[in-house]
């Protein structure tokens, strides 16, 4: 027998040639002397079809042959006289490796909607649409190393568990190996960590950037690319409880190098896509948005729009001024929501929109004061149909600035002192950026949820598989 090649390289051969191919079952369809199989292994959107003589097989293997089922084919590649792939492969041998009751099969229901697929999210990546998902996932990781890699920067690998709260925002994921049902209690009669694990309370992390920075005040620039948990309460289309952050983080840049890194960062990994993932990207506009691929395309080669959000504002209300309604109320100070984000972007300046210069009351203690005394070297990237896809910031280099901030804030030193070490000793100015990887993907597919563009999702009340 033949070595097995994959459907995606086999439809590159020229006919006239022995093959192997294994996969499951897409469809079978024929007459009474001949089957048509149309056979994917996940190698690619496109289906290898199998034409079987029915007179040359058991009829007992051929009733075998359902959706769904795997398969082993050996046979000639001949030339396609149908429509369609150049080449198909005329059945000598065939092998079922597993069958598949058509009765129970999840995906031969007719419901096909995602909110139907999520429910069986272990069967999904067999259908056409996962497929293509999860292949330009994986393609869009590769790049994204490969980007950094080419540019010369170290990834980093940052904790997961960890004792500090980056964001400050109280969103955690609390890892313990105390007993819940038997905690124990000191003097004060609060949870007595010492007895914990670690000695000390810990939780999953909200971002690699603190531990980031330590990288990048030694080996200059760096990134961490790895899973992320945020305990936030919030069940939208945009938000999941564990997500895949890459985050930079760059000695010696400012705020203007932050951003020039980040749109060259972003159109790289369109061009990427564009480039290498056509096949799924074209399944995906042809059958729910056929705008993604000029939304692509236009994203990879426009300037992106940089406006402080105070003018941010100031269009807002004179949108709200001429008719436009928000759910949200718009005002200088207020945090910005997805549906004013999407103004921007959408409406207003057709294009992506860098914003910076937030209100420091609305952005962590770690970002760089401007000399207005409000507002903070803050820069959040926003896309169509997604809102803030990157948050980063020009950090406090100056130690005295950034202990008034945390004291202001009324945060506790203790546990941060390793971070703040990095402005007593050799402080540099620098900055760095977070990229949600699902925010970019929901871009990248044109997708609308963002369960629907990691393998298995964690949202509050699931955590299925
Ligand atoms: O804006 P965020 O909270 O920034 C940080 O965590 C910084 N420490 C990053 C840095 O400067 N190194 O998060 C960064 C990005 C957001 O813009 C968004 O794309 C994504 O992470 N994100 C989420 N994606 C999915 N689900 C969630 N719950 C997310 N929260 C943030
Ligand atoms: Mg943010």
């Amino acid at each position: 027998m033949e070595k097995r090649i994959k459907v995606k390289d086999l439809l590159k051969c020229e006919a006239g040639r022995k093959v192997t191919v294994k996969g499951w079952v897409r469809t079978k369809r024929g007459n009474k002397n001949v089957a048509f199989i149309a056979l994917n292994d996940g190698s690619t959107i496109n289906n290898i079809q199998i034409v079987v003589d029915k007179t040359a097989f058991e009829e007992s293997l051929l009733t075998k042959i359902t959706t769904g089922a795997a398969i082993r084919v050996s046979g000639d590649l001949v030339e396609s006289v149908g429509s369609g792939q150049s080449v198909e492969i005329q059945a000598g041998e065939i092998e079922i490796y597993g069958e598949c009751d058509p009765m129970r099969y999840p995906l031969q229901k007719k419901d096909t909607s995602f909110e139907y697929l999520r429910t069986v999210a272990h069967m999904r990546p067999r259908t056409n649409t996962f497929g293509a998902i999860l292949r330009i996932r994986n393609q869009m990781a590769f790049a994204i190393h490969k980007f950094f890699n080419e540019k010369g920067f170290v990834y980093l690998h940052t904790p997961l568990i960890t004792a500090s709260d980056c964001e400050g925002a109280g969103q955690m994921f609390k890892v313990t190996t105390l007993d819940l049902e038997n905690v124990p209690r000191n003097k004060k009669g609060e949870v007595d960590y010492t007895k914990d694990f670690f000695g000390k309370e810990t939780s999953l992390t909200v971002s690699g950037q603190l531990e980031g920075e330590l990288g990048a005040t030694a080996l200059g620039e760096i990134y961490t690319f790895g899973p992320t948990f945020r305990a936030e309460n919030s069940n939208t289309p945009r938000h999941l409880a564990e997500f895949w952050m890459i985050e930079p983080e760059m000695a010696f840049y400012d705020i203007k190098d932050n951003m020039d890194l980040a749109e060259e960062f972003i159109k790289y990994l369109v061009k990427h896509a564009l480039d290498n993932c056509m096949d799924d990207i074209k399944f995906l506009n042809d059958r729910y948005d056929n705008e993604l691929i000029s939304r692509l395309e236009s994203v990879a080669d426009t300037e992106f729009v940089r406006l402080p959000y105070t003018e941010g504002i100031r269009i807002l209300e004179e949108a709200i001024a001429n008719g436009t309604s928000f759910e949200y109320p718009v005002g200088w100070g207020t945090d910005l929501q997805s549906e004013h984000e999407r103004y921007l972007v959408e409406q207003h300046f057709k294009k992506p929109v860098i914003l910076t210069d937030y209100p420091k009351d609305i952005k962590a203690f770690y970002m760089k004061q401007n000399e207005d005394g409000k507002t903070v070297r803050a820069m959040d990237v926003l896309f169509p149909k997604i809102g803030e896809i990157i948050g980063g910031s020009e950090r406090e280099a100056s130690l005295e600035k950034l202990e008034n901030r945390i004291s202001e804030l009324g945060m506790s030193r203790r546990g941060l002192e390793w971070y703040i070490d990095t402005r007593r000793f050799g402080s540099v100015p620098h900055s760095g950026f977070g990229l949600g990887f699902e925010r970019l993907l929901l871009f990248v597919t044109g997708m609308s949820n963002i369960r629907d563009v990691i393998p298995f999702p964690r949202t509050p009340k699931n955590a299925e598989y």
